[in-house]
């Protein structure tokens, strides 16, 4: 990616750098590929909730896909409609609950018949009716990283299949639930289509298996998951929108009227991202080099909370003329503290400008203090 280093003088590091061009051609893919369709993209804001990044979403007309009431806030704070607001999560607190029906949003995703009624009696409270989907729980292996797969009998999320049919039972009977859909999510960072299919013929069995009871559901929302290319950004900056889509419109058969929803998160912004940081010292160590940055990983966790790899490229100065192999670490007192080993990079000294790509999902919304450290800034361009 070519940097405007230009943009980046007299801004502290470490910062997120977003390449505001990039998001909206990205969201213009994704609006193309759905457009004439059934198919509405709520964006998950967990990915990354920073209000810039909020603004060109809401501005592309997706949806949004909370996870809290902070999250629900935002998003209405920057403009999306309350009707286009879902709300998911294991979790709900009273507060948010009443957050989320004062503002009349579109959807509750409900995880449990113990949350639905909670919902039902504050509904009763309020004298509302709320609008429900049951997450179901898939039993679907979507071969991904154990802590961001979802969809497994043994996670926490999600109504177990063995109890739908008395969760259906008890909404369709509550007078203050407006029971609208079924919802599911099997995983994040999914890059093959096969376990999306998978999960279409699971709908479409639980469908059926509705209707011969007399229930239909006008939302069929799939939850998130498309993965991106960490390891070759430049070569697949947007994710394959078509074939996602086409898995979900081809797999899943709809009645009249009926809607397919998703919850993108890091397909939609992970690519626009860099954690942009500068080389504080290389260290020469026993039989190996150290490049210390000052960026560490409370403002970037996924590589130490899941051993994930962000590639990791030389910003400034752009040619050194020569390679160098290094260990990259952050300052941060933790032994998991490291972007990357043995990586093969330019040769670097102390105040040059490092990337760390593809952050632009889960890494400013996961950053923290730890160390009491400053949380990172950031910068938009383009
Ligand atoms: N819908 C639900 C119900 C979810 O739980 C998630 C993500 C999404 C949608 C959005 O998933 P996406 O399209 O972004 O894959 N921090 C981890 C990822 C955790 C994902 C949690 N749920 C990471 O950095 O890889």
């Amino acid at each position: 990616m070519t940097f405007d280093i230009a943009c980046m003088k007299g801004v502290d590091t470490p910062f997120y750098y977003y390449d505001m061009e990039l998001l909206r051609s990205t969201l213009a893919e994704i609006n193309d590929c759905i457009a004439g369709t059934p198919v509405h993209v709520h964006y998950a804001i967990k990915a990354n909730g920073n209000p810039g990044i909020l603004k060109a979403v809401h501005e592309a007309g997706l949806g949004a896909d909370c996870v809290s009431g902070g999250e629900i806030s935002a998003a209405l704070e920057a403009g999306f409609p309350a009707t286009s607001v879902f709300y998911a999560g294991v979790g709900k607190t009273d507060e948010e609950i009443k957050l989320g029906i004062e503002a009349g949003i579109g959807c509750f995703n409900v995880e449990s018949v113990e949350e639905l009624e909670v919902i039902s009696s504050i509904g009763a409270e309020m004298g509302k009716k709320v609008p429900v989907a049951l997450r179901v729980n898939p039993n679907i292996d979507a071969h991904t990283h154990e802590y961001i797969t979802t969809g497994l009998e043994e996670n926490k999320f999600g109504i177990d299949l063995r109890r739908l049919d008395d969760a259906v039972d008890k909404a369709v009977k509550s007078p203050n639930i407006d029971l609208v859909g079924l919802h599911f999510h099997i995983g994040s960072q999914i890059t093959i289509n096969e376990p999306f299919a998978i999960l279409c013929a699971r709908i479409n069995d639980l469908t059926a298996h509705f209707r011969e009871k007399g229930i239909e559901f006008k939302i069929l929302n799939v939850g998130g998951g498309l993965g991106i290319d960490y390891n070759d950004p430049e070569a697949n900056p947007i994710p394959d929108f078509k074939g996602y889509f086409n898995t979900l419109l081809s797999g899943l058969k709809l009645t009249e009227g009926q809607e397919i929803h998703c919850e993108l998160g890091r397909a939609v912004v992970a690519q626009c991202g860099s954690l942009i940081s500068k080389v504080l010292y290389v260290k020469e160590g026993v039989g190996r080099k150290f490049l210390i940055l000052d960026a560490g990983m409370n403002d970037l966790l996924r590589p130490a909370l899941y051993g994930a790899h962000h590639k990791i490229e030389v910003v400034s100065p752009e040619d050194a003329g020569s390679m160098d192999v290094y260990d990259v670490v952050g300052p941060v007192c933790e032994s998991s503290d490291v972007f990357g080993k043995d990586e093969k990079i330019p040769t670097v000294r102390r105040g040059d400008m490092i990337a760390l790509r593809s952050a632009g999902a889960y890494g400013e919304s996961m950053a923290s203090e730890y160390n009491m450290r400053k949380l990172p800034g950031c910068l938009f361009v383009g």
